[in-house]
């Protein structure tokens, strides 16, 4: 069998985080995701959050109307967010959880205890014709409760193999990636289309291309930090360089 396509989906949210930091207009993220589309970008992400701490919803208007490529709308599962998610029909939707005092998004969304209530809005999100990946924790049950939802995608959390990778715990990234591993079989086992993100650079990017399973990548931080350095169509180049050789190098049954 040949190695699948594995797409890479920009996240310029902390274009807009920079942009805010002023109050002005620069740096546009529509600007950012121009550029990451002619460097190769598969498509754009971006998360509209309840506080609106970087990207703002005329941010989402214009990307949803200027770019060529699928707009990936990352969105709590809260009423408010559906409705802009129906008014504007990204491609898709990525189902995330939200706390206002995190940073980011820290963790997978509780798909368990949540169930009924991601099982409704994904149905809703669905009938408008908006592909629904819930962004989840690389464990059995969590997949188990996405496809008890009708998920046709989910996002695995790789921040706990990624901060493992970079605190140089062997042991912890080891077992961590193993359970990715088991994760994204256990998706594919079931049909669900399978994404990966949060945390990734160009190493772990690598690293985690070689799990066939895997057909996207959402990353942002790191490619937006490497272009302060190198430029974004460069850093771009160089991810998708590294997603290249990590598929090349995959395991193909
Ligand atoms: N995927 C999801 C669902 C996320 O919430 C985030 C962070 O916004 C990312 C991917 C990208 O993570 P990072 O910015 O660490 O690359």
């Amino acid at each position: 069998m040949k190695a699948s396509v594995l797409r890479l989906g920009v996240n310029i949210d902390h274009v807009a985080t920079l942009r805010n930091a002023r109050g002005g207009g620069v740096p546009d993220p529509l600007r950012a995701a121009l550029l990451a589309i002619e460097a190769g970008a598969d498509g754009i992400t971006a998360h509209l959050r309840e506080d609106r701490r970087h990207i703002r919803d005329g941010d989402i208007a214009r990307l949803k109307a200027h770019i060529s490529k699928p707009l990936n709308f990352e969105m709590a599962a809260t009423d408010e967010m559906v409705k802009i998610a129906l008014a504007t029909r990204p491609h898709a939707a990525c189902l995330v959880p939200e706390r206002r005092e995190e940073r980011t998004t820290e963790g997978g969304l509780d798909v368990v205890g949540g169930h009924d209530h991601l099982k409704r809005i994904s149905a809703e999100l669905g009938r408008a014709g908006i592909v629904v990946s819930l962004f989840i924790e690389p464990e059995s049950k969590a997949i188990e409760a996405a496809r008890s939802i009708g998920a046709p995608v989910v996002e695995l959390h790789t921040g706990a193999w990624c901060n493992a990778v970079a605190a140089g715990d062997t042991a912890r990234a080891t077992s961590e990636f193993a359970r990715l591993k088991r994760a994204a079989e256990a998706a594919a086992a079931f049909g669900i289309e399978c994404h990966a993100g949060h945390g990734l650079d160009y190493d772990t990017a690598r690293q985690i291309s070689a799990l066939r399973q895997v057909v996207e990548l959402n990353i942002g931080h790191f490619l937006i930090a490497d272009a302060i350095f190198i430029g974004l169509g460069p850093a771009i180049h160089k991810m998708h360089a590294a997603m290249t050789a990590g598929r090349a190098g995959a395991v193909v049954l």
